[in-house]
């Protein structure tokens, strides 16, 4: 998820205003950053690795003449952070300028393509064979607009693409699909961004380019067409009423909020990686003898899914450990025939990455799975998987969780088909299924919204809470449990609920809390016996259930609710969903910032 903002006005330079617009943009992906503009027919860029404010201070980004530019502030995905993979990106005479957001999945094809032709290639980006194509198109006699059409033509994947080219110096044009881009309208002046907070302080009348349509932007014009049909749309602008403070959240309140309903595009970019990453991956699970799942907080728990998915789907069982306690829990005994499969949103946990720097003392293999391209566990992994969350600014993690089962989904299936334990029908049936997690969760996240306020509101005092559930469920209740510590500072505590009458029972007084997460899956009859125990000494059962579930609507005194059709290795990206929104709303409740929980960061570089 990267940053794009693009500018033509009538007189007077856009350097500052790109600068600004790009620092608005900057929870988009922050890794490196670019401008360019155009001056008497002739190109400028100023760009590097590092955050906007560190590349300022190095290049001086207001300094540049023009009254046409755009930039981007970069998230990787192909290619490491640098000099080279900064946007914008270059053809080879330099006349023509591209951003990029998003993937192109051919581009490995027509990279090469374009070699043989002798294009010279500066970075490892997919974005750079744009430019390089439309410079090919434009050699023919194509204006940039009709070269770009030609582009698009060719490309697989997402994007939103703004370009510019010396050979018309007051037009940007752009195009999407997949990816956002708004266009904003002044007098003398018009803009397009990924976002709308990049020209909010310069106007609120915005117009949306959709799927499909390319637009042609010059200081008094915004000319928008569809790719395949020369006919001018007209579209009126939308006049926004948010404020450029609000808008950084794009309307949410809070980054987390934003966060949970960001989860059904996160999955669905998880979903389209690539299938040789996941297949190398699995090639090296199915080689070892043992597998260990290591991984520390939210990521522990979709580790403990994680380890539910390969016992069902694969027939191995992995062990679940702590990365912290590794090296004291396994003490020397491993060897080049074990594998680590370690899980890290930000892919810089000390205890994960010094988990695995032991391990490697053994010849371990070490599979990773992060968020975050170029961090220290890419760096120590034989083989990383890159989950497509982008850019997660709350602290409390929710959609790094929901990508790292959906890749943990994906792995488990791949291994599947090597070790054969179920019958390749049945791996089609749960793949099937994965693919339709988004709509599931978008669902479910509007379902649960009002009843997580509502329960909020009820609730908000209790001095403490049980977590319940059974197999696939435990690990969906330690994040519910965690989710409200972390954020809301209500005691809570996850346990098994089979456990549950070992101790925890005694808790229990009327009116106590006790939220059961209860898919209707083989630990259902086991836990309904586990909710009654847990009634009849008094206690508010909340159950997380499924729609059709009406035993258990009756049984509890309030109730979330999730469609029936999500498989049960799949349960924890459903079954949590009402448990983060409902954690949100006990945070709001208490006028504590969710984004900001007291005492944790978003990535722990201690041991
Ligand atoms: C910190 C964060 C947690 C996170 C954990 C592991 O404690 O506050 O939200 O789950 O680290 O982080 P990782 O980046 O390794 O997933």
């Amino acid at each position: 998820m990267c940053g794009i903002i693009g500018v033509v006005q009538e007189r007077g330079e856009v350097a500052s205003f790109l600068h600004q617009a790009l620092k608005r943009l900057e929870y988009r992906g922050y890794d490196s950053v670019g401008v360019t503009t155009i001056s008497n027919g002739e190109i400028h860029v100023k760009k590097d690795k590092g955050k906007i404010e560190e590349v300022h201070r190095k290049l001086n980004l207001d300094d540049m003449p023009g009254s046409i530019g755009i930039g981007h502030t970069r998230w990787a995905t192909h290619g490491i952070p640098s000099l080279f993979n900064s946007h914008p990106h270059f053809d080879c005479s330099g006349k023509i300028a591209v951003v990029h957001n998003g993937v192109i999945d051919n581009f490995m094809e027509l990279r090469k393509e374009l070699a043989e032709k002798g294009h010279h290639f500066e970075s490892e980006t997919d974005t750079e064979v744009i430019p390089h194509m439309l410079e090919d198109a434009m050699k023919t006699g194509m204006d940039l607009e009709d070269a770009l059409r030609l582009v698009t033509d060719r490309i697989e994947g997402t994007y939103a693409i703004v370009a510019m080219s010396t050979s018309d110096p007051e037009k940007i044009v752009c195009t999407r699909d997949g990816n956002p881009l708004v266009i904003g309208q002044k007098q003398g002046a018009n803009y397009v961004s990924s976002d709308i907070p990049a020209f909010l302080p310069m106007t609120n009348d915005m117009i949306l380019l959709l799927d499909g349509e390319i637009a042609s932007i010059t200081p008094d014009d915004v000319k928008i067409e569809k790719l395949d049909k020369r006919a001018r749309i007209e579209r009126e602008p939308i006049k926004i009423s948010w404020t450029a403070d609000q808008a950084q959240k794009s309307g949410y309140p809070h980054f987390m909020l934003k966060e949970i309903h960001e989860q059904p595009d996160a999955i669905r970019n998880t979903l389209r990686l690539r299938a040789e990453v996941i297949e190398e991956a699995a090639e090296i699970v199915k080689s070892c003898d043992r597998v260990y799942l290591l991984a520390m907080g939210t990521s522990g728990h979709a580790a403990i899914s994680g380890r539910h998915m390969f016992t069902s789907l694969t027939g191995i069982v992995p062990t679940f450990e702590l990365a912290s306690d590794f090296s004291d829990t396994v003490c020397d005994a491993l060897s080049e025939k074990d594998c680590i499969i370690a899980i890290t949103q930000s892919g810089e946990t000390t205890d994960t990455i010094s988990a695995i720097k032991y391990a490697k003392r053994f010849g371990v293999k070490v599979v990773a799975i992060t968020n975050v391209v170029g961090s220290s566990v890419t760096r120590l992994a034989d083989h990383t998987i890159i989950t497509q969350a982008g850019p997660e600014i709350g602290v409390a993690a929710t959609k790094t969780f929901m990508v790292q089962l959906t890749a943990l989904g994906l792995l488990v299936l791949a291994v599947g088909e090597k070790s054969g334990h179920r019958k390749r029908e049945a791996l089609q049936k749960k793949r099937a299924a994965l693919e339709t997690m988004p709509s599931i969760i978008s669902e479910i996240i509007s379902r649960n919204e009002e009843p997580a306020r509502r329960l909020a509101q009820m609730l908000y005092d209790a001095p403490s809470l049980l977590f319940l559930g059974r197999g696939i469920s435990i690990a969906t209740a330690e994040e519910g449990a965690l989710k409200l510590k972390e954020i809301a500072y209500n005691h809570a505590e996850a346990y098994s609920a089979g456990e549950s009458k070992h101790g925890p029972i005694a808790l229990v007084q009327d009116g106590y809390p006790v939220i059961f997460v209860a898919p209707k899956d083989e630990t259902r009859n086991r836990l309904i016996g586990n909710i009654m125990e847990m009634k009849a000494r008094g206690a508010r059962i909340v159950a997380v259930i499924e729609r059709n579930d009406e035993e258990l609507r009756t049984l509890s005194d309030d109730v979330f609710i999730v469609p029936e059709s999500v498989e049960p290795e799949f349960s924890t990206m459903a079954f949590v969903v009402p448990l983060q929104l409902f954690s949100y709303y006990m945070a709001v409740k208490k006028g504590y910032d969710p984004d900001k929980p007291r005492n944790l960061a978003k990535s722990v570089t201690v041991l």
